[in-house]
Protein backbone atom coordinates (compact mmCIF):
# COMPACT_ATOMS: atom_id res chain seq x y z
CA UNK A 1 0.00 0.00 0.00
CA UNK A 2 3.09 2.63 0.81
CA UNK A 3 4.68 1.91 -2.32
CA UNK A 4 1.12 2.77 -4.14
CA UNK A 5 0.57 6.09 -2.47
CA UNK A 6 4.77 6.41 -3.38
CA UNK A 7 3.71 6.17 -6.82
CA UNK A 8 0.92 8.00 -6.65
CA UNK A 9 2.76 10.98 -5.23
CA UNK A 10 5.44 10.87 -7.34
CA UNK A 11 3.32 11.22 -10.41
CA UNK A 12 1.35 14.31 -8.81
CA UNK A 13 4.42 16.26 -8.75
CA UNK A 14 5.27 15.03 -12.14
CA UNK A 15 2.29 16.13 -13.93
CA UNK A 16 0.95 19.15 -11.53
CA UNK A 17 -1.72 17.40 -10.39
CA UNK A 18 -4.18 17.07 -7.41
CA UNK A 19 -6.71 14.65 -5.53
CA UNK A 20 -9.41 15.98 -4.61
CA UNK A 21 -11.61 13.08 -2.59
CA UNK A 22 -14.83 13.16 -0.87
CA UNK A 23 -14.74 11.99 2.72
CA UNK A 24 -17.00 8.94 1.68
CA UNK A 25 -14.10 7.71 -0.57
CA UNK A 26 -12.25 4.26 0.98
CA UNK A 27 -10.01 5.40 4.35
CA UNK A 28 -6.34 4.55 1.96
CA UNK A 29 -7.56 6.99 -0.40
CA UNK A 30 -7.34 9.77 2.03
CA UNK A 31 -3.77 8.92 2.42
CA UNK A 32 -3.34 10.54 -1.35
CA UNK A 33 -5.77 13.12 -1.50
CA UNK A 34 -4.66 16.84 -1.43
CA UNK A 35 -8.16 18.01 -0.32
CA UNK A 36 -10.37 16.30 1.60
CA UNK A 37 -13.79 17.27 1.95
CA UNK A 38 -17.77 18.01 1.49
CA UNK A 39 -19.38 18.73 -1.80
CA UNK A 40 -19.07 22.26 -0.79
CA UNK A 41 -15.90 22.26 0.03
CA UNK A 42 -14.73 20.44 -3.32
CA UNK A 43 -16.04 22.96 -5.60
CA UNK A 44 -14.53 25.69 -3.77
CA UNK A 45 -11.80 23.87 -3.75
CA UNK A 46 -12.00 22.91 -7.81
CA UNK A 47 -12.32 26.70 -8.37
CA UNK A 48 -9.44 27.94 -7.15
CA UNK A 49 -6.93 25.33 -7.89
CA UNK A 50 -3.95 25.81 -9.85
CA UNK A 51 -3.14 22.20 -11.18
CA UNK A 52 -3.28 21.65 -14.57
CA UNK A 53 -4.79 18.00 -13.72
CA UNK A 54 -7.61 17.23 -11.00
CA UNK A 55 -8.01 13.70 -10.34
CA UNK A 56 -11.81 12.88 -8.75
CA UNK A 57 -12.13 10.71 -6.18
CA UNK A 58 -15.89 10.98 -5.40
CA UNK A 59 -18.85 10.21 -7.59
CA UNK A 60 -19.74 11.12 -11.58
CA UNK A 61 -21.56 14.58 -10.69
CA UNK A 62 -18.51 16.15 -8.23
CA UNK A 63 -16.44 15.75 -10.76
CA UNK A 64 -18.89 17.23 -13.13
CA UNK A 65 -19.10 20.27 -11.23
CA UNK A 66 -15.46 20.44 -11.19
CA UNK A 67 -14.90 20.14 -14.95
CA UNK A 68 -17.76 23.05 -15.03
CA UNK A 69 -15.76 24.93 -12.96
CA UNK A 70 -12.34 24.76 -14.60
CA UNK A 71 -13.19 25.29 -18.05
CA UNK A 72 -9.15 25.09 -19.23
CA UNK A 73 -8.12 22.15 -17.04
CA UNK A 74 -8.61 18.47 -17.30
CA UNK A 75 -10.79 16.72 -14.69
CA UNK A 76 -9.93 12.76 -14.74
CA UNK A 77 -11.81 10.04 -12.68
CA UNK A 78 -10.90 6.49 -11.85
CA UNK A 79 -14.29 5.01 -12.66
CA UNK A 80 -16.55 6.92 -14.59
CA UNK A 81 -19.31 4.59 -13.86
CA UNK A 82 -19.44 5.62 -10.37
CA UNK A 83 -22.63 7.57 -10.39
CA UNK A 84 -25.48 8.75 -7.71
CA UNK A 85 -28.59 7.30 -7.61
CA UNK A 86 -30.72 10.85 -6.48
CA UNK A 87 -28.49 12.14 -9.06
CA UNK A 88 -30.04 9.94 -11.93
CA UNK A 89 -34.00 10.51 -10.30
CA UNK A 90 -34.09 13.64 -12.20
CA UNK A 91 -33.69 14.46 -15.77
CA UNK A 92 -33.33 17.77 -17.62
CA UNK A 93 -36.78 17.04 -19.73
CA UNK A 94 -38.95 16.05 -16.52
CA UNK A 95 -37.64 18.98 -15.13
CA UNK A 96 -38.23 21.68 -17.62
CA UNK A 97 -42.26 20.08 -17.95
CA UNK A 98 -42.75 20.70 -14.18
CA UNK A 99 -40.94 24.40 -14.69
CA UNK A 100 -43.48 24.56 -17.28
CA UNK A 101 -46.41 24.19 -14.59
CA UNK A 102 -45.02 26.62 -11.77
CA UNK A 103 -44.43 29.40 -14.27
CA UNK A 104 -43.29 31.78 -10.94
CA UNK A 105 -40.76 29.76 -8.93
CA UNK A 106 -37.12 29.68 -9.16
CA UNK A 107 -35.24 26.27 -9.51
CA UNK A 108 -32.92 25.52 -6.67
CA UNK A 109 -31.02 22.19 -7.80
CA UNK A 110 -28.95 20.25 -5.20
CA UNK A 111 -25.27 19.54 -6.40
CA UNK A 112 -26.27 16.04 -6.75
CA UNK A 113 -27.28 16.05 -10.24
CA UNK A 114 -26.52 15.73 -13.61
CA UNK A 115 -24.90 18.87 -15.51
CA UNK A 116 -28.14 19.24 -17.63
CA UNK A 117 -29.74 19.51 -15.03
CA UNK A 118 -27.96 22.20 -13.35
CA UNK A 119 -28.34 23.49 -17.13
CA UNK A 120 -32.14 24.23 -16.22
CA UNK A 121 -31.59 25.80 -12.54
CA UNK A 122 -31.18 28.98 -11.50
CA UNK A 123 -28.83 28.42 -8.76
CA UNK A 124 -27.29 25.22 -7.28
CA UNK A 125 -26.83 24.31 -3.56
CA UNK A 126 -25.30 22.02 -1.43
CA UNK A 127 -26.22 20.37 1.89
CA UNK A 128 -24.04 22.87 3.56
CA UNK A 129 -25.53 26.03 1.95
CA UNK A 130 -28.93 25.32 0.82
CA UNK A 131 -31.27 26.85 3.58
CA UNK A 132 -28.88 29.97 2.97
CA UNK A 133 -29.41 30.08 -0.47
CA UNK A 134 -33.06 29.24 -0.59
CA UNK A 135 -33.05 32.19 2.04
CA UNK A 136 -31.51 34.41 -0.58
CA UNK A 137 -33.83 33.84 -3.51
CA UNK A 138 -35.60 36.73 -4.89
CA UNK A 139 -39.29 34.25 -5.29
CA UNK A 140 -41.84 32.61 -3.14
CA UNK A 141 -42.30 29.64 -4.73
CA UNK A 142 -38.76 26.99 -4.97
CA UNK A 143 -38.65 24.45 -6.79
CA UNK A 144 -36.27 22.04 -5.20
CA UNK A 145 -34.82 18.89 -7.24
CA UNK A 146 -34.13 16.17 -6.93
CA UNK A 147 -34.04 15.56 -2.71
CA UNK A 148 -37.37 15.70 -0.86
CA UNK A 149 -35.82 15.10 2.54
CA UNK A 150 -33.14 18.03 1.95
CA UNK A 151 -36.24 19.78 0.39
CA UNK A 152 -38.33 18.88 3.85
CA UNK A 153 -35.84 20.35 6.16
CA UNK A 154 -34.76 23.27 3.66
CA UNK A 155 -38.52 23.88 4.50
CA UNK A 156 -38.43 23.85 8.52
CA UNK A 157 -35.46 26.22 7.88
CA UNK A 158 -37.10 28.67 5.55
CA UNK A 159 -40.54 28.79 6.27
CA UNK A 160 -41.18 32.12 4.80
CA UNK A 161 -41.05 30.47 1.02
CA UNK A 162 -43.15 28.28 -0.43
CA UNK A 163 -40.74 24.94 -1.44
CA UNK A 164 -41.98 22.64 -4.29
CA UNK A 165 -40.02 19.48 -3.77
CA UNK A 166 -39.40 17.01 -6.38
CA UNK A 167 -39.31 13.00 -5.28
CA UNK A 168 -35.83 12.21 -5.29
CA UNK A 169 -34.11 10.31 -2.41
CA UNK A 170 -30.92 9.09 -1.65
CA UNK A 171 -31.32 5.15 -1.58
CA UNK A 172 -28.33 5.27 1.41
CA UNK A 173 -30.23 7.79 3.66
CA UNK A 174 -33.70 7.26 2.85
CA UNK A 175 -33.66 3.28 4.38
CA UNK A 176 -33.04 4.82 8.07
CA UNK A 177 -35.94 5.07 9.70
CA UNK A 178 -37.39 6.18 13.19
CA UNK A 179 -37.72 2.74 14.62
CA UNK A 180 -34.06 1.98 14.11
CA UNK A 181 -32.99 5.51 15.49
CA UNK A 182 -35.22 5.29 18.17
CA UNK A 183 -33.25 1.97 19.17
CA UNK A 184 -29.75 3.76 19.26
CA UNK A 185 -30.73 5.78 21.50
CA UNK A 186 -31.48 3.43 23.65
CA UNK A 187 -28.58 1.20 23.30
CA UNK A 188 -26.54 4.60 23.32
CA UNK A 189 -28.22 6.77 25.54
CA UNK A 190 -25.23 8.93 26.14
CA UNK A 191 -24.19 9.27 22.55
CA UNK A 192 -25.52 12.42 20.16
CA UNK A 193 -26.99 12.06 17.22
CA UNK A 194 -25.09 13.69 14.15
CA UNK A 195 -27.61 13.30 10.70
CA UNK A 196 -27.47 14.57 7.08
CA UNK A 197 -30.58 16.43 5.63
CA UNK A 198 -30.98 13.48 3.27
CA UNK A 199 -32.35 11.62 5.78
CA UNK A 200 -36.04 11.21 6.49
CA UNK A 201 -38.05 14.51 8.36
CA UNK A 202 -38.82 11.97 11.11
CA UNK A 203 -35.22 10.73 11.47
CA UNK A 204 -33.75 14.09 11.58
CA UNK A 205 -36.20 15.59 14.04
CA UNK A 206 -34.64 12.96 16.40
CA UNK A 207 -31.14 14.28 15.85
CA UNK A 208 -28.81 16.55 18.13
CA UNK A 209 -27.41 18.08 15.13
CA UNK A 210 -28.25 18.01 11.35
CA UNK A 211 -25.26 18.77 9.02
CA UNK A 212 -23.27 18.28 5.74
CA UNK A 213 -20.66 15.71 6.21
CA UNK A 214 -17.66 18.58 6.84
CA UNK A 215 -20.11 20.01 8.97
CA UNK A 216 -20.48 17.04 11.07
CA UNK A 217 -16.42 17.45 12.09
CA UNK A 218 -17.25 21.07 13.42
CA UNK A 219 -20.35 19.94 15.31
CA UNK A 220 -18.61 17.14 17.16
CA UNK A 221 -15.58 19.03 17.75
CA UNK A 222 -17.62 21.51 19.86
CA UNK A 223 -20.22 19.50 21.29
CA UNK A 224 -18.34 18.47 24.59
CA UNK A 225 -20.36 14.86 24.57
CA UNK A 226 -17.00 12.00 24.30
CA UNK A 227 -20.09 9.60 21.63
CA UNK A 228 -21.67 10.43 19.01
CA UNK A 229 -23.57 8.22 16.09
CA UNK A 230 -23.65 8.87 12.39
CA UNK A 231 -26.25 8.93 10.37
CA UNK A 232 -25.07 9.01 6.74
CA UNK A 233 -22.87 6.66 5.21
CA UNK A 234 -20.51 4.23 6.68
CA UNK A 235 -17.58 6.42 5.19
CA UNK A 236 -17.66 9.18 7.24
CA UNK A 237 -17.60 7.44 10.63
CA UNK A 238 -13.82 6.63 9.50
CA UNK A 239 -12.79 9.90 8.72
CA UNK A 240 -14.26 11.31 11.94
CA UNK A 241 -11.99 8.65 14.45
CA UNK A 242 -9.47 10.29 12.48
CA UNK A 243 -10.53 13.92 12.56
CA UNK A 244 -11.17 13.48 16.44
CA UNK A 245 -9.53 10.91 17.54
CA UNK A 246 -10.40 11.93 20.93
CA UNK A 247 -14.47 11.20 20.97
CA UNK A 248 -16.03 8.11 19.79
CA UNK A 249 -18.47 7.44 16.90
CA UNK A 250 -20.60 4.94 15.62
CA UNK A 251 -22.21 4.34 12.28
CA UNK A 252 -23.73 2.42 10.17
CA UNK A 253 -22.79 -0.35 8.08
CA UNK A 254 -24.79 1.52 5.09
CA UNK A 255 -22.11 2.04 2.54
CA UNK A 256 -22.94 4.22 -0.92
CA UNK A 257 -21.45 1.10 -3.33
CA UNK A 258 -20.26 4.34 -6.23
CA UNK A 259 -18.25 5.77 -3.53
CA UNK A 260 -16.51 2.93 -2.76
CA UNK A 261 -15.55 1.91 -6.20
CA UNK A 262 -12.33 3.97 -6.09
CA UNK A 263 -8.98 2.21 -4.87
CA UNK A 264 -5.75 3.33 -5.24
CA UNK A 265 -4.76 0.58 -7.30
CA UNK A 266 -7.59 2.61 -9.76
CA UNK A 267 -6.18 6.06 -8.86
CA UNK A 268 -2.70 5.21 -10.18
CA UNK A 269 -4.14 4.13 -13.12
CA UNK A 270 -6.28 6.52 -13.53
CA UNK A 271 -3.36 9.27 -13.38
CA UNK A 272 -0.72 6.94 -15.43
CA UNK A 273 -3.56 7.26 -18.38
CA UNK A 274 -4.74 10.47 -18.06
CA UNK A 275 -7.94 8.81 -18.35
CA UNK A 276 -11.04 8.98 -17.90
CA UNK A 277 -11.70 12.31 -18.89
CA UNK A 278 -14.70 14.00 -17.79
CA UNK A 279 -16.49 16.46 -20.61
CA UNK A 280 -19.72 18.51 -20.30
CA UNK A 281 -20.84 19.85 -23.77
CA UNK A 282 -20.44 23.60 -24.30
CA UNK A 283 -24.01 24.36 -24.24
CA UNK A 284 -24.82 22.69 -21.12
CA UNK A 285 -21.75 23.61 -19.30
CA UNK A 286 -22.66 27.42 -20.23
CA UNK A 287 -25.87 27.31 -18.40
CA UNK A 288 -24.83 24.91 -15.69
CA UNK A 289 -21.44 26.68 -14.66
CA UNK A 290 -23.67 29.74 -13.78
CA UNK A 291 -26.01 27.98 -11.52
CA UNK A 292 -22.60 26.95 -9.34
CA UNK A 293 -20.76 29.99 -10.07
CA UNK A 294 -24.28 31.69 -8.20
CA UNK A 295 -24.03 29.08 -5.56
CA UNK A 296 -20.50 30.13 -4.82
CA UNK A 297 -21.13 33.48 -4.90
CA UNK A 298 -24.22 33.10 -2.56
CA UNK A 299 -22.10 31.07 0.43
P1 LIG B 1 -22.06 16.43 1.45
O1 LIG B 1 -22.12 17.58 0.52
O2 LIG B 1 -22.64 16.72 2.80
O3 LIG B 1 -20.69 15.88 1.52
O4 LIG B 1 -23.02 15.28 0.88
C1 LIG B 1 -22.83 14.69 -0.36
C2 LIG B 1 -23.57 13.43 -0.49
O5 LIG B 1 -23.61 12.85 -1.54
C3 LIG B 1 -24.27 12.92 0.66
O6 LIG B 1 -24.83 11.69 0.36
FE1 LIG C 1 -25.64 9.86 -4.06
FE2 LIG C 1 -26.55 8.87 -1.77
FE3 LIG C 1 -24.19 8.04 -2.71
FE4 LIG C 1 -24.49 10.54 -1.72
S1 LIG C 1 -24.64 8.60 -0.59
S2 LIG C 1 -23.43 9.96 -3.61
S3 LIG C 1 -26.57 11.00 -2.40
S4 LIG C 1 -26.23 7.73 -3.66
Amino acid sequence: MDKLVDEINKLKREKNAIVLAHSYQRPEIYDVADFIGDSLQLCQEAAKTDAGLIVFCGVHFMAESACLLNPGKKVIVPHVDAGCAMADMVEAEDLRNFKAKHPGAVVVCYVNSSAEVKAESDVCCTSANAAKVVSQMDADEIIFVPDKNLAAYVQTQVPGKKIIPWKGFCPVHHTLTKQYIEGVREAHPEAKIIAHPECRPEVLMLADHVCSTTGMIEAARRDPAEEFFILTECGMTERLNRELPEKKFYGLCNMCFDMKKNTLESVLGCLIDEKEEVRVEKSVADKARSALDKMLELS
